[in-house]
């Protein structure tokens, strides 16, 4: 507690990434992680959640002009960071079984693998994605598609940005392997956030990558955040040791039985009043179901009337790179709010929907 009150190191407090390090070990075994002479060996940080981590990545690899490859329906953190930054946003777009690798080949076609040699080509370098129980889709990449990818990645020499909140949320088992599990490379940087398997305002999460990349991440966590909160780190070490790694995989294992039980029930909830007026699939795993509302082009007007009635979804067009244009999507989460009050709003959204029509 004390050395927690201090300033501590940048790159998180020994004991926690000794224990980050064992679970990135034991979950994905990433090729030559602890191998100093080879390119693929990993380095391992604390962050201040996947959010600043994310930031600091894609601030520390793109500069201003330059293309990126961004899954289509996506988490709007990227957005935020990109747009500032001027950077011109490439959709690749996901379908039930997450970014469709076709789709991906598609939008490097108008390069060829050569201009990755080329520093003067506006080839992009980076590709974002959210392989696992997508937010906004729920939808998770399979490890087909994920080898695919990975491949692609290869042949254009990209860097893959693994954002990978939902990993432990996946509703069957065994998990599907990371990008990281795949990475002989050395081009995938993977965020793990601790946000959904023990709580949000920790603000805590970690980086694991290429040793030279995590190194350029923490020269700007120096500059910045210093480190990440010593309390927070102090709390989760006493809570992960008290656990152990088992117990941590164990303890996701029940709050992704917990979070499928509340997806069933609100699957049952949706055929019952939405049947007819909507379609959705059902996730993979994770918090969110993906609705697509029938014979309205737009659903923000929709999403306004509810919320007067005191539910709250998210329009569709806030997940899409061009936010501006309409979506029939929204997005609903189903971890928060009880059974009861999910029947209540999805009825509240029915008779909205039929007083459009
Ligand atoms: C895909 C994705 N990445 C990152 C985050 C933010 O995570 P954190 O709380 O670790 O900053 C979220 C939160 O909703 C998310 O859905």
């Amino acid at each position: 507690m004390t050395r927690s009150m201090g300033y501590t190191q940048s790159e998180g407090l020994t004991a926690l990434r000794q224990w980050v390090v064992e679970l990135q070990r034991r979950v994905h075994n990433p090729p030559a992680m602890g191998d100093p002479t080879h390119p693929a060996n990993k380095d391992i940080i604390i962050t201040s959640g996947s959010a600043d981590a994310l930031c600091k990545v894609l601030e520390s690899v793109l500069s201003p002009g330059d293309n990126v490859l961004i899954e289509n329906p996506t988490f709007p953190g990227p957005f935020k960071v990109l747009r500032p930054l001027d950077c011109n946003m490439i959709p690749v777009n996901a379908d039930a079984d997450g970014m469709n690798p076709e789709n991906l080949r598609r939008a490097l076609s108008r390069w060829s693998p050569e201009d990755a040699k080329n520093p003067t080509s506006d080839i992009p370098k980076l590709l974002y994605c959210v392989p696992t129980c997508g937010n906004p889709t729920g939808s998770c990449l399979t490890l087909t598609r994920k080898q695919e990818i990975y491949k692609l990645a290869q042949e254009y020499d990209l860097m893959i940005l693994e954002d990978d909140p939902y990993y432990y949320l996946q509703f069957t088992e065994p998990l599907v392997p990371s990008f990281l599990s795949l990475d002989v490379d050395g081009r995938v940087m993977r965020l793990d956030s601790f946000s959904k398997v023990i709580a949000p305002g920790l603000r805590l999460g970690f980086l694991t990558g290429p040793c030279p990349m995590v190194q350029k991440i923490l020269y700007k966590v120096m500059q910045s955040t210093s480190h990440p909160s010593g309390i927070s780190q102090i709390f989760v070490t006493s809570v992960l040791k008290q656990w152990g790694h088992d117990g941590f995989i164990a303890r996701s294992s029940e709050l992704r039985r917990l979070y499928e039980d509340k997806c069933q029930q609100c699957l049952v909830y949706l055929d019952k009043h939405l049947t007819g007026l909507a379609e959705w699939t059902k996730p993979t795993g994770g918090m969110f179901i993906w609705i697509k509302i029938l014979g309205i082009k737009d659903s923000s007007d929709v999403v306004a009337k509810v919320y007067q009635k005191g539910v709250v979804f998210i329009t569709g067009s806030v997940f899409h790179i061009d936010s501006s244009a309409p979506s029939p999507f929204i997005r609903l989460s189903y971890i928060l709010a009880t059974c009861k009050e999910i029947n209540k709003a999805l009825s509240i959204l029915a008779e909205c929907l039929k007083e459009e029509v």
